[in-house]
């Protein structure tokens, strides 16, 4: 396997671009001409070009226009940065939809471990996380943070195939030595923890300059990871600087109940998390739902990036809502997840759609005073903000001149098959276009996916 995952050749769009300019405001640049160089960075970006100056455009930048064709996106199609789920399960691939309505618990125990122990056949993983990372990629996801199975060797698997197929990700091999089946668990913290390191290298080995794929430190939680396993994924953090880490925080009442008893120690989970080494600026906590005062302190000065996963947080027993609105207000990163299968989709508009679901519910809930999220913050969330969360701010989230063009390709007009998503019609608005689709639209709606301005739909 070698790292050349870019296109290898220039692209250029000419049509209607948009992208988040901040939390609370969307950039529409029409009649814009974008140009990608070989290695997929956005080398230019101008807006109000007439269609006359493309050519002369071009030939400032250095190329000969006929080398290459611009793609010219008539009304009705745009292009938008690519969507970056924060928090996912590849091995719950086959079981999204399935198990709803029960405790994290028994969900785990009676659904999922049993799903993810089947990935210690490799060629079942190659066949099943091939599946997975094309079906993300054709719903617009560009990057992923991923959990593995605790298997070393098909989390290996895994991460090679999203470097193949071209998805940008972080991958991480599961740690999980307790509280658990014995038919699912790590026999010992020293293997945990061994193959956690093989780990690293073996991605470290893949894409050497981590172009697409990075390794990420994967805890399950602190509920299957006694006190040594947790130390030593600290010391291998601490080790290597540029890894993150991902874990899930504050979920469940039943969750942090149990946590308690585990870890009479610690007042708080993020307590326990800080004390071994596992909140940095690189870490992403899913779902956040119940945070003491001092946590979201704490988050915010140790820079810890929040997954929120709407959809499994109004899929299990209870309906959570993670108080969305009170991190952003302190400036506490914040990004989208799908959590598929615990959600049961794997669709970032459907996550977006949740998040504005359940942020109306915390808006009533809290008399207003939590107002709920817009469509530009939805949007936000789900590309730059899921950017920041996963480290990757300077590359990907917005069109900027230098960063790498993973980019969706919107057709709301000349789809070829039937849609479901709401017609256009002649007095709608650039905005009103853009909001069908995210209120309406689907992965049909999603002609073309790039990722580094590779072209990685089927
Ligand atoms: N907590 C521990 N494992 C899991 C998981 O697989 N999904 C969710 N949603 N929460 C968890
Ligand atoms: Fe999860």
């Amino acid at each position: 396997l070698t790292s050349t995952p870019a296109s290898g050749l220039p692209l250029a769009f000419y049509g209607t671009a948009v992208h988040s300019r901040t939390l609370t405001e969307l950039e529409f640049s029409e009649n814009c001409l974008i140009v990608v160089d070989q290695a997929g960075k956005i080398q230019a970006l101008q807006q109000n070009v007439d269609a006359s100056q493309i050519n002369t455009i071009l030939a400032d930048q250095g190329y000969a226009p006929e080398v290459f064709p611009v793609k010219h996106m008539p009304r009705g199609q745009f292009l938008c940065p690519g969507f970056v789920d924060t928090h996912n399960h590849a091995p719950q691939w086959t079981q999204r939809g399935v198990g709803r309505g029960r405790s994290l618990n028994d969900w785990l125990n009676q659904v999922t471990f049993a799903h993810e122990a089947k990935f210690a056949d490799i060629e079942y993983a190659k066949r099943t996380y091939a599946a997975c990372v094309s079906g993300f990629l054709q719903q617009g996801i560009t990057t992923a943070s991923y959990y593995g199975s605790h298997h070393g060797d098909a989390t290996s698997v895994l991460a090679e195939i999203c470097h193949e197929k071209g998805q940008r990700a972080l991958v991480g091999k599961c740690n999980m030595n307790r509280n658990a089946p014995d038919w699912y668990r790590e026999a010992s913290t020293k293997e945990s923890l061994e193959a956690t390191r093989a780990f690293i290298q073996h991605v470290a080995r893949l894409d050497p300059e981590s172009q697409l794929v990075r390794p990420v430190i994967t805890p399950r939680f602190a509920i299957s990871c006694d006190d040594e396993l947790l130390s030593g994924l600290g010391s291998i953090a601490r080790e290597n600087p540029k890894v993150p880490i991902q874990t899930h925080f504050n979920e469940e009442d039943g969750e942090i109940r149990f946590t308690r008893e585990l870890f009479p120690q610690f007042r708080t989970e993020a307590d326990l998390y800080q004390h071994f080494g596992l909140l940095t600026d690189q870490t992403i906590l899913a779902h956040c739902i119940y945070l003491a005062e001092g946590e979201m302190d704490q988050l915010r000065q140790l820079g810890c990036g929040v997954a929120h996963c709407p959809i499994a947080n109004t899929t299990m027993l209870n309906f959570m809502i993670a108080p969305i609105r009170e991190y952003l207000r302190r400036g506490i990163k914040v990004g989208l997840g799908t959590d598929s299968g615990g959600g049961h989709s794997s669709s970032m508009l459907e996550a977006m759609r949740q998040a504005f679901v359940v942020s109306l519910a915390r808006s009533t809930q809290t008399e207003g005073k939590d107002e709920p999220l817009s469509l530009e913050e939805g949007f936000y969330l789900a590309t730059r903000g899921g950017a920041q969360v996963c480290g990757l701010e300077d590359k990907i989230g917005t069109f900027e001149v230098g960063k790498e063009f993973d980019a969706l390709e919107v057709h709301m007009v000349d789809l070829d098959i039937p849609s479901v998503s709401s017609p256009i019609e002649e007095e709608d608005s650039t905005f009103v276009i853009f909001e069908k689709f995210l209120m309406t639209g689907d992965d049909r709606n999603i002609a073309k996916v790039y990722v580094q301005g590779r072209s990685v739909k089927l």
